[in-house]
């Protein structure tokens, strides 16, 4: 079956983060969701489920947990018990609840800049000590500094909020980069709350490997239809905590919080289907998305040759590299910020909001159809181009 990812559909007004808080003639390129239609399936269930017209107390049904295992099954070679499975509404509550259920205010947590900006505020929020980790550069590869790492669980640090596939950066960790995290958490006693939000945006040249096949009794992992099938509007996500202990702790906290039981009758219908019947739609969106990478990189290598793309192993959201040119043309961040949105007029996400080694970074989502990836292209080669 075909699937059109070319067709636009106009979002503005419809109450969309992205667009309707850009103003006209802006393309905005920064939060990660996608503008295509959900897979058929998915609203298919959605007005299956809208035939019927109570929409009471909702449990989350064996066939929503089946369906969702199944998947890990089928794509990732995961097994997940069924009872390691809670059903949070977002990957960010249940971080949130995570770091109060397994920490105390003062403690310290490790994140790994540059990431996914909410986890500082995740953090702070709850008088928690950050400590960084920042990944290693080298001509646009980034590693983990394990040596950094295993000083700061030296330290105390008994946390780790790590992102897998990382935000920003689009890195698909490999096994080894996994087992050598995996051995110092064991060393060291340290939990990881893994987010796998992006787990499923995979490009042939890497394969993701869930940090619970190498460290269960460590981990807390994090999946979300939101980025997969694009469904964050619809708030529907997977934490899963194979340790029973762990998984006890964190349902303490959900319960605590009001979190355990908002089953939202509409977004369990939907994820079901998606992880039912959306792969289709995921292996061709994958396809699609490869292509608009290479177009982003080709052309700014051809047209812009002083911005520079990190190789796109995973997620849709490519880490563009603008310091030479901001050395060459005498910018600074505000001032790269403000050629790109006035004279551009694409929005994308300024790499300084990422932490430490963000500066000089844009990070820009080509989730989008093909035709407005081109002219962002184009609006951005044309803005920086000497006359
Ligand atoms: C790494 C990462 N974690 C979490 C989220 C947000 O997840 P949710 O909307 O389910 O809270 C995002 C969204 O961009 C993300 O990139």
């Amino acid at each position: 079956m075909g699937f059109d990812f070319d067709t636009i559909v106009e979002r503005r007004g419809t109450a969309s983060a992205k667009w309707d808080l850009a103003d006209d003639g802006m393309l905005p390129m920064w939060v990660a969701d996608m503008d295509f239609a959900a897979p058929p399936e998915v609203v298919e269930a959605l007005r299956d489920r809208l035939d019927h017209p109570v929409f009471g107390y909702t449990l989350v049904s064996d066939s929503y947990r089946e369906a969702f295992r199944d998947w890990q099954r089928r794509r990732n070679r995961l097994d997940i018990e069924p009872q390691s499975v809670l059903s949070t509404p977002g990957v960010m509550p249940a971080i949130r609840a995570a770091i109060d259920a397994l920490s105390e205010p003062g403690d310290q947590i490790v994140v790994q800049t540059p990431v996914y900006y909410p986890f500082f505020d995740a953090v702070r929020s709850k008088r928690r000590r950050l400590r960084f980790n920042p990944l290693r550069e080298d001509d646009l590869h980034y590693r983990m500094d394990f040596e950094q790492l295993e000083g700061l669980f030296r330290g105390g640090a008994r946390l780790l909020l790590f992102s897998s596939p990382h935000n920003p950066v689009a890195r698909v960790w490999t096994v080894a980069e996994l087992q050598r995290l995996a051995e110092l958490v064991r060393r060291w006693d340290v939990t990881v709350i893994s987010d796998e939000i992006h787990s499923d945006i995979i490009y042939p040249a890497a394969r993701f490997v869930s940090l619970l096949s190498l460290v269960p009794e460590r981990c807390v992992a994090c999946f979300s239809v939101s980025k997969t099938f694009n469904l964050a509007g619809i708030g529907a996500s997977q934490t899963v905590v194979p340790d029973e202990l762990l998984r006890g702790r964190l349902a303490a906290v959900l319960k605590r919080d009001g979190l355990a039981s908002v089953e939202n009758a509409l977004s369990l219908a939907a994820a079901e289907a998606a992880y039912r019947h959306g792969e289709p739609w995921l292996e061709a969106l994958l396809r699609y998305l490869r292509f608009n990478s290479a177009l982003l990189g080709e052309e700014l290598a051809r047209r812009l040759p002083e911005v520079r793309m990190t190789p796109q192993q995973g997620t849709y959201v490519a880490w563009l590299d603008f310091r030479a040119l901001q050395r060459d043309r005498g910018l600074h961040d505000a001032q790269l910020k403000r050629v790109l949105e006035r004279r551009a007029r694409v929005w994308l996400s300024p790499g300084v909001q990422f932490g430490r080694g963000g500066c000089g970074f844009q990070r820009l989502n080509f989730a989008a159809a093909r035709s407005v990836v081109a002219q962002a292209i184009d609006r951005i080669c044309d803005a920086f181009e000497r006359p």
